[in-house]
């Protein structure tokens, strides 16, 4: 068994704690799909730990050699790796998405790429073709027994959770059609007392005027709520927060310049651009239809992410990922340099619904991304945040670390994989019949660059100095990721 030493805290990491070419291995593809025990185990799993991890990741980054320009352009794959009796087992099986089966079958990139892949022979090649290649490469939900792959702007995929086979188009009851957007960010509302657990998510269609549709799911997965609002300007939400009586949505100050997509020489993510000097907007959206919506402005930024949003007297208190502008969708696999592209931060901010106010609290330096509460949390106020984290507390630089914070008090831990090592979003997994919110395990994988595979690593989220309670050595790597979600059925 070979054995690799993550630092518990890696002090002794120079000023840069990274390299380049170490960071570049985990943008490779992987076009294998596996189905095996995980044996090659350091540590020990938790054996209470029981159930399920899926994680999204694209993972097809060149087709017959050529390289897509972007890896979000990448063909999505489902990785499974799954929690019994303190073992674990692996899986993973590319969506088999339609454009993914034609591709496959052609062998040459077919399909323009949201993100500046062009098909082979130049910009006449390309112009005017506005096919949009669903790539289902952005997030996994497990809901009502169903496994769905999401991405932007089109209908899930559905996939057996077992098997991880494709089995089609989700039209959650004929409420989607062919070209419905539907987000790749749902959100689980718990509930309450009375109050039912519910899945609220959203799609929106970016136009002039764009228009966001919300929809609410009971845990039968039926669709119990839908309403639509029109938002003027060009709507670029990612992300959105949920409270018991809220729907909370930041709109980006951006404006889209159309020309170089339409005539073949950009992708149509490469033509927004920032509207200098504007407010970002935030829609506050009452759950209750009946209900009128409230805008607030805020100081420009960029938002992709929420870690979450509660209620707390006359006022909405959201705490998001922050960008001072918005980061650049050009990427160069060589040639990325981190350190010109804004931080992440997480900020606080505060929406006062009575007094039509709203303001903004910088919680902490450190370049994040990829916030996760406890899941009990979600609409509820919450004390911990965990994220993804670059190692150094200032800078821009890949994500190395674990971070946990405390927004209100800025306690704060760290768990650094650098310098070889790039982690994942953490997903907080709480201990069974726990009572305490960061009782229990984060779950992150991790690419080690010094042996160009991946780790599934197991953190104790009551103690992140603690080190890590398990990693498990996969066979191979897989290319860095975005989104997955944890359920506490055991689907071997
Ligand atoms: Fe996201």
């Amino acid at each position: 068994m070979q054995s690799f030493q993550l630092p518990k805290r890696a002090f002794t990491v120079p000023i840069k704690s990274y390299k380049q070419e170490d960071w570049q291995g985990g943008n490779q593809s992987l076009k294998e799909e596996f189905d095996y025990s995980i044996e090659d185990v350091e540590g020990e799993i938790p054996p209470d730990l029981q159930g399920t991890l899926f994680r999204n990741v694209p993972a097809m980054l060149d087709v017959n050699g050529q390289r897509l320009r972007h890896p979000f352009d990448g063909d999505g794959m489902i990785c499974k790796i799954t929690f019994s009796k303190g073992r674990a087992h692996f899986r993973n099986r590319f969506v088999r998405t339609e454009g993914y089966l034609a591709e496959k079958k052609a062998n040459k990139i077919l399909y323009r790429g949201v993100f500046g892949t062009q098909k082979p022979g130049g910009w006449l090649e390309n112009a005017f073709d506005f096919r949009a290649k669903n790539v289902a490469n952005i997030n996994v939900i497990y809901w009502d027994r169903k496994l769905l792959a999401l991405w932007e702007a089109a209908p899930p995929y559905r996939l057996d959770p077992q098997t991880l086979e494709t089995l089609g188009m989700e039209t959650l009851g004929s409420f989607l059609h062919e070209g419905s957007p539907f987000g790749s960010h749902p959100k689980i509302d718990p509930g309450g007392e009375d109050r039912e657990t519910r899945l609220v998510a959203f799609g929106i269609k970016a136009g002039l005027s764009s228009e966001i549709t919300i929809y609410e799911l009971d845990q039968i997965g039926r669709v119990v709520k839908q309403h639509a609002h029109l938002v003027p300007g060009v709507a670029f939400m990612h992300d959105f927060a949920v409270t018991p009586n809220y729907c909370i949505f930041f709109q980006n100050p951006l404006f889209f310049n159309p020309l170089p997509y339409i005539f073949g020489f950009r992708g149509a993510a490469e033509c927004i651009f920032p509207l200098a000097n504007q407010p970002t907007k935030i829609w506050v959206i009452p759950r209750d239809e009946t209900k009128g919506v409230q805008v607030f402005e805020t100081e420009p930024s960029f938002i992709f992410h929420h870690a979450n949003a509660f209620e707390q007297g006359d006022e909405v208190i959201v705490d998001s990922i922050s960008y001072q502008n918005l980061p650049t969708m050009e990427f160069s696999y060589q040639d990325f340099d981190f350190e010109k592209v804004p931080p992440g931060q997480l900020c606080r901010f505060r929406l006062n619904l009575k007094a039509k106010i709203t303001s903004r609290q910088l919680i902490d330096l450190r370049s994040v991304e990829f916030p996760y509460v406890h899941p009990s949390c979600i609409g509820q106020p919450h004390r911990w945040v965990f994220l993804g984290a670059a190692h150094r507390r200032e800078g821009n630089a890949p994500l190395q670390a674990i971070f946990k914070i405390d927004p209100e008090s800025g306690q704060q831990e760290v768990w650094s994989a650098a310098p070889h090592g790039f982690v994942s979003e953490p997903i907080f997994v709480p201990r069974p019949d726990s009572s305490v919110e960061d009782d229990g395990w984060i779950l992150t994988l991790v690419y080690d660059s010094a042996h160009h595979r991946s780790d599934v690593v197991i953190l104790d989220a009551r103690d992140l100095n603690r080190g890590s309670v398990a990693r498990l050595h996969l066979k191979h790597h897989i290319p860095y990721g975005l989104h997955g979600c944890f359920t506490s059925e055991s689907l071997v």
